[in-house]
């Protein structure tokens, strides 16, 4: 039997790493998207991995023939027509709760439609898109202040699990699946949305808004803007808007205010670099302030720093207490994959100081 995965990101490689403890090397057969171009960022290169890892790297017709083979897309970006291949057992996971959003942009459409959950799908591949027979599903809560970046790490996360609890019947042949429903079945193509020219229509309830905000939020795309500034959320306030909608009341370092349809809304400058050399430096009042305005303290830069890493890297061991007092992700590692107890201890090593250290371990 042999193995095949398309496709990118973390999903994949860790899809392939639990695949090399039951196929053969040589059975395993890696197909990565065009797009792929060997670097690691928010997710890592599959092609990176598999490169490294000496592993059989082909194109789909090569795989066209095997009749023993298991083909796994993993946000493999080319339509797949079945009957091109010997094999049958071909699956796909998609980032939805099928039947609803097939198709693209499953981070944004679920947020603008102010959906309170979707899901992750196992599902047969079939000649439509997303529309095979369904094996298996996790359902993710959609949290009010989620955004698309954080929802599309949720759906990363929760499709290695759904592969992993069904990867010994995947390769059993025990599989049981049920076809869709066309209740419910819903689609967003490619020019759904066009990320280049993105305008956030203020002439709407604080709501509505606040869900375009947070629709867009994808650092590693886009941030969306207003007034051309990069916004990274918005908090509604409790005052109804008595100006027209879209009026800009007031604004200052941090922040505009605006009048909706409804209720005033904050809507805050991305202030992240800040954030983050604030917690380098030690800046305790500043950070209360960030908190107050309700930064996202779990936020990562382009190397994934987050504010915890940073303050780690300098041992400021007030900033580490503030922000595990609110909550933070106290194991979330950076792109490289050190954690801020890895950070904590080289600074510990370097300054011999383990205060960071210690409290970061007590903890976890
Ligand atoms: P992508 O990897 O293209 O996959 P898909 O559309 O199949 O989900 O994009 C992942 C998410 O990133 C997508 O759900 C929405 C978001 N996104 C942006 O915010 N801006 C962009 O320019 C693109 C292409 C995607």
């Amino acid at each position: 039997m042999k193995i095949c995965i398309a496709g990118k990101n973390n999903i994949a490689i860790e899809i392939c790493k639990l695949a090399m403890q039951y196929f053969d090397k040589d059975d395993i057969y890696v197909i990565t998207n065009s797009t792929d171009n060997g670097i690691d960022g928010f997710q890592r290169s599959f092609l990176k991995y598999a490169y490294n890892e000496q592993l059989n790297i082909v194109n789909l017709e090569f795989v066209y023939s095997f009749s023993n083979m298991i083909f796994l897309s993993l946000e493999f970006d080319k339509l797949i027509n079945p009957s091109r291949f010997k094999s049958t057992n071909l699956y796909n996971i998609h980032f939805s709760l099928l039947p609803s959003y097939k198709g693209m942009y499953t981070s944004y459409w679920p947020i603008i439609n102010n959906e309170t959950s979707t899901g992750v799908t196992l599902h047969k591949i079939d000649h439509g898109i997303d529309t095979g027979e369904i094996i298996s599903q996790i359902e993710i809560p959609i949290a009010s202040n989620m955004n698309a970046k954080q929802l599309y790490q949720e759906y990363i996360r929760a499709g290695i699990i759904l592969i992993r609890d069904n990867f010994d019947n995947i390769i059993n042949g025990n599989i049981v699946s049920k076809i869709q429903s066309a209740k419910g079945s819903t689609y967003h193509s490619k020019a759904s949305v066009n990320y280049k020219n993105i305008i956030i229509d203020m002439k709407q309830t604080a709501h509505t808004i606040k869900n375009q905000i947070r629709a867009l939020n994808f650092r590693d795309f886009q941030l969306p803007k207003v007034e051309n500034i990069p916004i990274s959320h918005c908090v509604i306030d409790k005052i109804k808007s008595t100006k027209k909608a879209g009026t800009l009341i007031r604004e200052n370092k941090w922040c505009f205010y605006y009048a909706t349809i409804d209720y005033n809304i904050y809507l805050y400058k991305d202030k992240l670099l800040e954030i983050c050399n604030c917690c380098y430096e030690g800046n305790v009042e500043l950070l209360k302030y960030f908190i107050m305005c309700e930064y996202n303290m779990n936020e990562q830069d382009r190397e994934g720093n987050t504010p915890l890493i940073m303050a780690c890297k300098k041992g400021q061991i007030e900033i580490v207490k503030l922000l595990i007092a609110n909550g933070v992700e106290i194991s979330l590692e950076d792109y490289m994959g050190n954690k801020p107890l890895d950070h904590a201890f080289n600074f510990g090593k370097s300054t011999n100081s383990y205060e960071c250290y210690d409290l970061i371990q007590n903890n976890i």
